[in-house]
């Protein structure tokens, strides 16, 4: 009787986690609109500015454009400069960034600041005033300098919210579960958002939860299908002739991109590869695999489960270039991409830009902190769900 007592609610865990995804992370159709006029906003100041060369677009990238945002995200975006403007370097760039930004008060944009422009990637922040109805509301903005694999990880997470509504659902109950918790703070050495959905992503595309998860300790992976194909792993030829749940690519096809941000900075080249057409296909496979899995509240258990106790930060690197069950080492990688300097705690692998780690910045005492959390929160649901207590709303969690 107490196995289905928890059963039910997981249950319950799971339509509240969906409820509260309807309510507050649904982005509506005004949004969007919003969103589009602050960014031909902007893009019609940077085409009439001379500083910047003809032709030069302003992109939406982050949690605007990657399907794992809510209607109260800022907005993310970056000046594209044409490949054809090769003696536009770097400096050209910060130099025209900081004209615009005289153009952006001048045009009645609130607390301009260029504070950011000496960093790796420059970027200006701003609000953007936006009225609609007599209302005027301000729509915090970054814009940054050329920022080509930012706008490429966005479309493959953008992806993956395409063919996986679980995955949406699932990342921003924990975006904003870290926010609550105040461990999804990069300026103050915790984590970035990016880093969390990477995590979501990697455990999904490698594990099967196990049902009776209160219990039993240590999921069954690699023994099923995994709860979301790893994108970069499909092979292309797939969709046209699919037989099984998915064919994984062993080799991945290369489809190099050449970096070369600014003449002044080294070039070098990553593989870009993802599967991205054909998506209807995968689009059935998740519902079917949604169907027939474990429901949202086990996932999310087991998530915060597996981080908790179960995998071996000393040892292993997150990272989706990873066959179905198998884990790349911090070792391996020491010796392929040359990651010698490594921290003990957690190392998030970039999908494009494997040499990178997205969690460089987080603090070892912050990760045995973010790694409490986890805990945390998998005990707050393995004792709701055990004992007698529902879960009322989503919020429960937090
Ligand atoms: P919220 O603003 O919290 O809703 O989330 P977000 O998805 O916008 O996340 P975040 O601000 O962390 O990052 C915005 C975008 O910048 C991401 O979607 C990535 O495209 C890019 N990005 C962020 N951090 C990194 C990083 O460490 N490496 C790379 N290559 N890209 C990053
Ligand atoms: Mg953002």
């Amino acid at each position: 009787a107490g196995r289905a007592k928890s059963k039910d609610m997981l249950m319950d865990l799971s339509n509240a986690m969906k409820a509260l995804y309807m309510d507050e992370y649904r982005v509506s159709d005004d949004v969007h609109a919003r969103r589009e006029a602050v960014r031909s906003g902007i893009e019609e100041i940077v085409t009439a500015s001379a500083a910047f060369p003809e032709g030069t677009r302003v992109a939406v990238f982050g949690s605007s454009a990657n399907g794992f945002g809510s209607p109260s995200s800022d907005l993310d975006l970056c000046l594209q400069i044409p490949q054809s403007a090769t003696d536009f370097t770097k400096e050209h760039g910060v130099s025209a960034m900081t004209q615009l930004a005289e153009k952006f008060t001048e045009a009645g944009m609130v607390d301009v600041d260029t504070v950011r422009l000496t960093a790796r990637i420059p970027i200006v922040k701003l609000n953007f005033p936006y009225d609609k109805d007599g209302k005027s509301i301000l729509v915090e903005c970054d814009l940054s300098l050329q920022n080509p694999l930012a706008c490429l990880n966005t479309a493959l997470l953008n992806t993956y919210s395409k063919i996986s509504p679980d995955t949406c659902i699932l990342a921003s109950i924990i975006k904003r579960w870290a926010k609550m918790r105040d461990i999804n703070n990069p300026a103050m050495h915790t984590l970035s958002s990016y880093g969390y959905v990477l995590m979501l992503l990697f455990y999904l595309t490698s594990s099967e939860p196990n049902d009776g998860f209160v219990v039993d300790p240590g999921n069954v992976r690699g023994k099923n299908p995994p709860l979301l194909v790893n994108l970069q792993r499909v092979d292309p030829s797939w969709a046209q002739n699919p037989v099984g749940p998915y064919r994984e690519i062993l080799a991945k096809p290369h489809n190099q991109y050449c970096i070369h941000q600014h003449p002044t900075e080294p070039i070098y080249m990553v593989n870009t590869y993802f599967y991205r057409s054909g998506l209807e296909i995968l689009e059935q496979y998740h519902v079917n695999r949604s169907k027939g899995g474990p429901c949202l509240g086990v996932v999310l258990a087991s998530f915060f489960r597996y981080f908790a106790y179960e995998f071996d930060y000393k040892k292993l690197v997150v990272s989706l270039d990873t066959k179905h069950g198998e884990f790349k080492e911090k070792e391996t990688k020491a010796e392929e991409d040359g990651w010698s300097l490594y921290k003990p705690g957690l190392a998030i692998e970039d999908p494009f830009e494997h040499f990178y780690d997205v969690a460089h910045v987080v603090k070892t005492s912050n990760f045995h902190h973010i790694q409490q959390e986890f805990a945390l929160a998998y005990s707050k649901i393995a004792s709701a769900t055990s004992g007698d207590r529902g879960f009322v709303t989503g919020r429960d969690l937090i």
